[in-house]
């Protein structure tokens, strides 16, 4: 390990993260929290979503989108036939901005490390992102309405971002583009399961490439 490397590069777990955050104290929220929620889901998830951050019930019971915005997660990935306990969920920042208020510049950063570690430990195929905040972490400046429903590669990791569950809750509009884009995510997964695979090892210049060889 060089000098430069925090300690935990090497010997990382999601569960040291999920410890570390529920005892954190980086910022003004942990004086507001009842409870850090540090986010669910298996270590072998191949999508992660990033919401925004806990809400009255999440910090409650510690645990992300258990509220009205989470039961709408809940029926989103329902009808895209996606199974919630095979996704990992977690937010922008983890402890509640009191009176739900946007998280600030300086809590976003302060949380930063954590979303980024579980990024790292996780190596999602694809990341969902849930509304503003989490977008702006790939596409800082961006105009969600623009952008939503649209997969790009940022630097060779897939994400696709999405309105925020609770928007839909509030706009027929927005609930109607969140059922439309949701229904992409097992196509944008099957991309970037191929895109995973590794190509192969000789790629002979005489025969043509596979992707000739398509009936579309
Ligand atoms: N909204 C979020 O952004 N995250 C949650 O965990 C719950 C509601
Ligand atoms: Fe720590 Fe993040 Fe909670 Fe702030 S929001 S106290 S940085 S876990």
């Amino acid at each position: 390990m060089t000098a430069q490397e925090p300690q935990h590069a090497h010997n990382d777990s999601l569960e040291s993260v999920a410890t570390e955050v529920r005892g954190c104290v980086r910022c003004a929220l942990s004086q507001t929290r009842t409870q850090a929620v540090p986010g669910e889901g298996p270590a072998d998830a191949e999508i992660l979503f990033i919401g925004e951050g806990p809400g009255l019930n999440e910090d409650r019971t510690g645990r992300p989108f258990v509220g009205a915005a989470g039961q709408f997660l809940d029926e989103l990935l329902a009808q895209a036939g996606l199974q919630r306990s095979a996704v990992f969920i977690t937010n922008v920042v983890k402890c509640r901005p009191p009176e739900n208020r946007d998280p600030e510049p300086g809590e976003i950063a302060a949380c930063a490390g954590y979303l980024d570690r579980q990024i790292a430990l996780l190596q999602p195929k694809l990341i969902v992102t849930l509304g503003r905040f989490s977008m702006a972490k790939y596409f800082p400046g961006e105009s969600i309405s623009r952008i939503h429903g649209k997969l790009r590669n940022v630097g060779g990791q897939l994400v696709l971002p999405m309105f925020h569950p609770a928007a839909g809750l509030r706009r027929p509009e927005t609930r109607t583009a969140l059922m439309q884009d949701f229904k992409q995510i097992p196509l944008a997964l099957a991309a970037a399961r191929k895109q995973q695979v590794p190509p192969p090892e000789k790629q002979p210049e005489d025969e043509p490439p596979p992707q000739q060889m398509t009936l579309f």
